[in-house]
């Protein structure tokens, strides 16, 4: 996958950070500027965390791969997205649990699939985690859509359902932090 890409995406965030927000892969903004989430999907992603209330800069935000997978598509030949495999995702597997190391997260918010399957290896359907939390290895994880899926929905309704569903995941995440502070004092 190196071969293809600008450069590798690290994580960006501070190193105190509580809570972790895991992508799938670099998209094609992200690849040439070696930022996690300064395209589309950032944007929605950025009016997420203002909705539900909270700062950019307080989060960690990285990918479960750290390089871009793309083909060529179109008349233009735009580097259009390809998802990565499941041994690619597994080859990733040593960074993204250095990220997890080093940062310690609390809440690890999963942003669509391939993040829930790198972070938890539970391959059940996205949909029937929404809305719920996952203890795992002494974090909690938040499942909830990837932002790039509101770029493919164009039914308006359905569109201000899944953004609701992404700042509720959010707004779970402080809850979830909220409501474990008193005893990881202890
Ligand atoms: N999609 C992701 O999963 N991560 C990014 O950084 C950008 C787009």
């Amino acid at each position: 996958m190196w071969r293809n890409a600008t450069q590798a995406v690290a994580g960006i965030g501070p190193a105190n950070a509580r809570v972790m927000l895991v992508g799938e892969q670099p998209g094609d903004h992200e690849d040439r500027e070696g930022t996690p989430f300064v395209g589309p999907s950032g944007k929605l992603l950025d009016e997420a965390i203002a909705k539900a209330g909270l700062s950019r800069d307080t989060l960690y935000l990285t990918n479960a791969v750290k390089h871009f997978k793309w083909e060529t598509r179109g008349p233009n030949d735009e580097r259009l997205h390809s998802p990565p495999a499941q041994r690619e995702r597994e080859a990733y597997r040593y960074w993204l649990d250095g990220e997890l190391g080093h940062i310690a997260p609390k809440v690890v918010v999963a942003l669509g699939a391939t993040a829930l399957k790198a972070l938890t290896g539970h391959r059940t359907a996205l949909s029937e985690y929404l809305g719920k939390t996952i203890e795992h290895k002494g974090r909690i994880v938040v499942p909830t859509h990837h932002p790039s899926y509101l770029l493919r929905v164009t039914d308006e309704k359905i569109r201000a359902e899944v953004f609701g569903t992404l700042v509720k995941a959010l707004v779970l995440r402080n809850r979830s932090w909220t409501a474990r502070r008193p005893s990881a004092r202890r």
